[in-house]
């Protein structure tokens, strides 16, 4: 199997990005590249899967989730939003090599963050099963902030 890699994402790859999608079902639970990208700044940074020479997904890294939302109970956190493989790489199981890389690709980046925090959606259980396979773990709490409903409050400790 092709093995993935994760990189910050630069204007070079910013043609190839905006290619990406989801399938129309998958849509409640990320929005467009379009709309992802105009949340991204210094703070919310976007990322590229690779395959080969292939961007496969992309992803948001966002330092400003402690001050964000309130179910953030360590101040050294990140939050990992808008993860998605794109429709024509989907099945392959590149999201679960980039999410069980992203810890030390984290480690490695973000050396000050000791956890990482996501919400996904309760009708999203595809997503929630690589997240716990990926050493996620269910807070058992839920997010009701959402456009699309409640979501699973999810967390793993970077080490
Ligand atoms: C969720 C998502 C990232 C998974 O990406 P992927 O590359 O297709 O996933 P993988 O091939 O790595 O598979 C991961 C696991 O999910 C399972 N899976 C993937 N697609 C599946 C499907 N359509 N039906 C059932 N199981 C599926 C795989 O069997 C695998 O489990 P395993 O390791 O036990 O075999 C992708 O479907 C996606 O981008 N969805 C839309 C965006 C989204 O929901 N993002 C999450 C927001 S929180």
């Amino acid at each position: 199997m092709d093995m993935v890699t994760i990189e910050k994402m630069t204007t070079q790859h910013l043609a190839e990005v905006i290619t990406l999608g989801v399938v129309e079902a998958q849509k409640q639970f990320v929005g467009s590249i379009d709309d992802i990208l105009k949340n991204a700044n210094a703070q919310i940074r976007p990322h590229v899967i690779f395959t080969e020479d292939q961007i496969v997904g992309f992803f948001l890294i966002d330092t400003t989730y402690a001050e964000k939302y309130d179910f953030v109970s360590q101040s050294h956190s990140i939050g990992l939003r808008s993860f998605f493989i794109d429709k024509k790489y989907q099945g392959k199981g590149y999201a679960k090599q980039a999410i069980l890389a992203l810890s030390n690709y984290l480690s490695e980046a973000y050396p000050n963050h000791s956890t990482i925090y996501l919400t996904v959606n309760c009708q999203n259980p595809i997503a929630k099963g690589l997240y716990l396979k990926g050493g996620f773990e269910d807070t058992n709490t839920l997010y009701h902030g959402g456009a699309a409903g409640p979501q699973h409050i999810m967390v793993k400790a970077l080490v």
